[in-house]
């Protein structure tokens, strides 16, 4: 029987801590295929920050990173947010990745071999 393709079904551990940038709630998901964070802080909550995105070597390349960040985007959306930030390295194959799903380059990160990079959060996410 063909494997039916669906977006994982996120549960969320969630924790306020606080950091040299200020207060932030911080969620993670994982099982056994992947694990991300998303977070944002307590001054700009309309701001997602995407982070530690990974999928298990075997999984990978079968769309559930893509579904992923489909999910992030939903997320985003719930949480009432207008964008997600990530960062990534400039010459790494996964900032091509993130391109053809929407980000953009948005400005250098503090060490310039890696960028920040943006997508806009709008009423046409699913
Ligand atoms: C990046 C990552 C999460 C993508 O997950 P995935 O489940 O493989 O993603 P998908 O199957 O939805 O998409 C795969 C597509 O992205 C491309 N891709 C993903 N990572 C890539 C990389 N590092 N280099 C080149 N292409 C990459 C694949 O070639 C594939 O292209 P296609 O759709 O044209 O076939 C996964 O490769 C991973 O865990 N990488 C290691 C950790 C990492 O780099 N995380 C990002 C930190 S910023």
């Amino acid at each position: 029987m063909k494997e039916e393709k669906k977006t994982p079904a996120i549960r969320l551990k969630t924790r306020k801590e606080t950091t040299e940038w200020g207060c932030r709630w911080w969620m993670e998901a994982s099982d056994k295929s992947f694990h991300f964070v998303v977070y944002r802080y307590d001054d700009d909550l309309k701001t997602i920050y995407l982070s530690n995105l990974g999928v298990r070597k075997d999984k990978r390349g079968q769309g559930l990173g893509t579904r992923i960040l489909q999910s992030v985007d939903r997320i985003a959306k719930k949480w009432k947010a207008d964008k997600i930030l990530l960062w990534c390295k400039k010459d790494a194959g996964v900032h091509y990745w993130y391109q053809k799903c929407g980000y953009v380059d948005f400005k250098d990160y503090k060490d310039p071999a890696y960028v920040w990079m943006k997508k806009e959060v709008n009423e046409k996410v699913s």
